[in-house]
């Protein structure tokens, strides 16, 4: 349990329990559910850098694993994303002569697989076996390891420095920030940057998206938070732009402190998230209150559809749908499947409300009275998919920010 801030040592103070939750992509085989893990979902606040972190923590053996079902190239935004990351990349920081860029995470190799086409010098680092197999059948290099200041001390002395080293929604997933830190420190070059898009806190308390915290976020940042850590490791944020991933997500920029000029949109999002009070504990505990009432009212709906016989199907099993379910308590009797385009996870049983997983095609079989819309970020990519569903008269249940029917 951490009291402590992972990357100050600071007071973390406490100020949403979603209670006790399976890892959010633990999908199960109907045969697995009695060897399920589970820990108490909880996140807090440090008093001294503003970070918002978990509370308590599921090891990364458990997490990451031969068999880690999320592939970063499962929809055609994201594919289209991390391209056109790869080509701004290669097109900027990787002009030079023989440049080399590490990505810490590189999944299945969506963003490095351009940097491997333009023949660019590039190492993912990524500890799930299966999708870095899928990286490597696609060109890219990868270390199958975690990436901390022992592996990057060991990827300088093969490679040299590193002109940009890359992450994407990878960075608030590592528990051992402080190390991986120390070993951005130890491989980037004296002018390189460190540039990492992860959700951002401002839109998971502002926007209301409480699905967004499960066991994998270890870190919900904010560019308060991320100025205060890149200062304790002699680095500094010099960029820091909104981006649409996932909802919305901040990239940030760090570079050697000095090394270069900060973007003048850096200091507003500072002065704008102080005046926001976005990492205010009256704030939090707000936020807080208020997902107790999305449960509340999700859970008077489902049983309302329930008690007027019609049928409700989930659409999408992202991460996100473990935490609404299992913090819910929406269990198969509420919503009998889930539909979902990864063959993968089809079979499967969600993790903790053991809801059942099915491909797309079940859910115009009949199609159902209302679909619970787990993955809201693609909300647009399915809703014109499945216009079908709302031409049958099918309408689409939203929880974030608020409970919505329409
Ligand atoms: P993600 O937001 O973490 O990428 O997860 C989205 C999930 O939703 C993923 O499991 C794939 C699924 N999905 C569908 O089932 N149908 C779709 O049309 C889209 C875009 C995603
Ligand atoms: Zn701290």
């Amino acid at each position: 349990m951490y009291t402590r801030c992972r990357v100050c040592g600071g007071k973390v103070g406490e100020f949403l329990d979603l209670g006790r939750q399976p890892t959010a992509n633990g999908f199960l085989l109907p045969h697995e559910v009695n060897q399920e893990f589970t820990f108490r979902l909880a996140v807090g606040a440090c008093a001294d850098c503003a970070l918002v972190q978990l509370i308590d923590e599921v090891s990364q053996e458990v997490r990451y694993h031969a068999g880690y079902r999320y592939h970063a190239s499962g929809s055609a935004s994201h594919r289209q994303h991390f391209e056109g990351n790869a080509r701004r990349l290669l097109a900027t920081e990787l002009g030079g002569s023989d440049p080399f860029i590490v990505e810490i995470g590189c999944n299945d190799g969506v963003m490095l697989a351009t940097v491997a086409a333009a023949g660019v010098r590039h190492l993912g680092v990524e500890p799930s076996t299966n999708v870095a197999d899928v990286a490597r059948s696609r060109g890219v290099r990868v270390l199958t390891e975690y990436f901390d200041a022992g592996t990057a001390a060991a990827i300088r002395a093969e490679h040299g420095p590193s002109n940009v080293i890359f992450g994407a929604n990878t960075i608030c997933h590592i528990a051992h920030i402080e190390s991986l830190m120390r070993g951005v420190d130890v491989l980037l070059a004296s002018d390189g940057v460190f540039i990492f898009e992860e959700p951002y806190l401002g839109t998971i308390v502002e926007g209301r998206a409480f699905d967004q915290i499960y066991d994998e976020h270890v870190f919900y940042f904010s560019v308060t938070s991320v100025a205060a850590m890149a200062e304790r490791f002699g680095l500094e944020l010099v960029d820091a732009e909104q981006i649409s991933m996932h909802g919305g997500e901040i990239r940030y920029t760090l570079a050697r402190a000095g090394a270069r000029v900060p973007a003048p949109g850096v200091a507003a999002l500072l002065a704008d998230e102080q005046a926001r009070r976005l990492s205010a504990p009256d704030t939090l505990e707000e936020f807080g209150r208020h997902v107790e009432r999305v449960r509340d009212e999700l859970v008077t709906l489902l049983r309302q559809i329930r008690a007027d016989g019609l049928r409700v199907v989930g659409y999408g099993a992202p991460g996100k749908a473990s935490t609404v379910t299992n913090y819910c308590r929406i269990g198969s009797d509420l919503v009998p499947f889930v539909c979902d385009s990864t063959p993968s996870k089809q079979g499967h049983l969600l993790p903790g409300s053991h809801l059942p997983v099915r491909a797309p095609e079940a859910f115009a079989d009949p199609y159902p009275d209302y679909a619970l819309l787990f993955a809201w970020n693609h909300a647009e990519e399915i809703m014109a998919k499945e216009q079908g569903f709302r031409e049958a008269g099918g309408r689409w249940i939203r929880f974030v920010p608020e409970v919505r029917v329409d």
